[in-house]
């Protein structure tokens, strides 16, 4: 059963399936090593629960009642990036800052408000699905649902940093075109010479994807 809007009394249960199944699992999370499954991330719990209050995201739960996929949906406002990178500046975990450094760039460099004349653009920030429900299209249809929501609520921007190939094929088959994709080879850390993320075979590339609305 898909469930929106995520209530309040569901946001533990929701990191709880988040430390289980998204923060070491993610490609990127997963290559620089960012944490173990099951433990937990206070930025990224933060980054989390931040998203769920703006109300726009979508979750599936098994017949139990237990959640066992997400997709967390955010609203990005023009000058929010700016602030983020200065946050990220203050903060000591260097694996975190190094992920989120290069998709911050990539974004401000995109400039998507000035390029659709927006002052907000809907972001779906997390798909994540159970490690024991995946490949039965659970995050097809919750992505979906998040672009049924995004144009309901008027947003004329929707877009996803996809991080590894199979949100890329789910944004694809959704109608999202790639506006810019960094191929993880070539992204080198300046201090080695050597790519700063190696994830795990299939993924090979970053793809910032968006879907016009209206
Ligand atoms: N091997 C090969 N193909 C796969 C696999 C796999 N292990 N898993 C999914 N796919 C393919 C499917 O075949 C499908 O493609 P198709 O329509 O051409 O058949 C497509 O990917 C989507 O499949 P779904 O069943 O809808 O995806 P699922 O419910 O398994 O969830 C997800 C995919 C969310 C990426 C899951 O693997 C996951 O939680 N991974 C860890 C977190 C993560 O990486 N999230 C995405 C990062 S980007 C972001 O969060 C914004």
């Amino acid at each position: 059963e898909y469930i929106y809007p995520i209530p309040e009394d569901k946001y533990n249960d929701v990191i709880e399936h988040l430390r289980y199944n998204f923060f070491a699992d993610e490609p990127l999370n997963k290559c620089v090593g960012l944490c173990e499954a099951g433990c937990g991330h206070s930025e990224l719990e933060l980054h989390s629960i931040l998203t769920l209050q703006d109300n726009l995201s979508v979750m599936a739960v098994n017949g139990t009642g237990q959640v066992v996929g997400v997709a967390l949906n955010g609203i990005q406002h023009e000058g929010d990036v700016d602030e983020a990178i200065k946050k990220l500046e203050t903060l000591n975990d260097k694996k975190f800052k190094q992920i989120f450094s290069m998709l911050y760039d990539l974004n401000q460099s995109l400039n998507l408000f000035k390029r659709y004349d927006v002052t907000s653009v809907f972001e779906c920030r997390i798909l994540s699905v159970d490690n024991n429900y995946r490949g039965r299209g659970m995050a097809n249809e919750m992505f979906k649902l998040s672009i049924d929501v995004a144009a309901k609520a008027g947003f004329k921007v929707f877009k996803v940093d996809a991080t590894g190939v199979f949100s890329q094929k789910i944004s694809e088959k959704l109608g999202l075109e790639t506006l810019i994709e960094l191929e993880y080879r070539k992204h080198l850390d300046s201090a080695t010479g050597l790519p700063m993320f190696s994830p795990p075979s299939p993924h090979t590339s970053l793809k910032v994807m968006v879907k016009i609305l209206q």
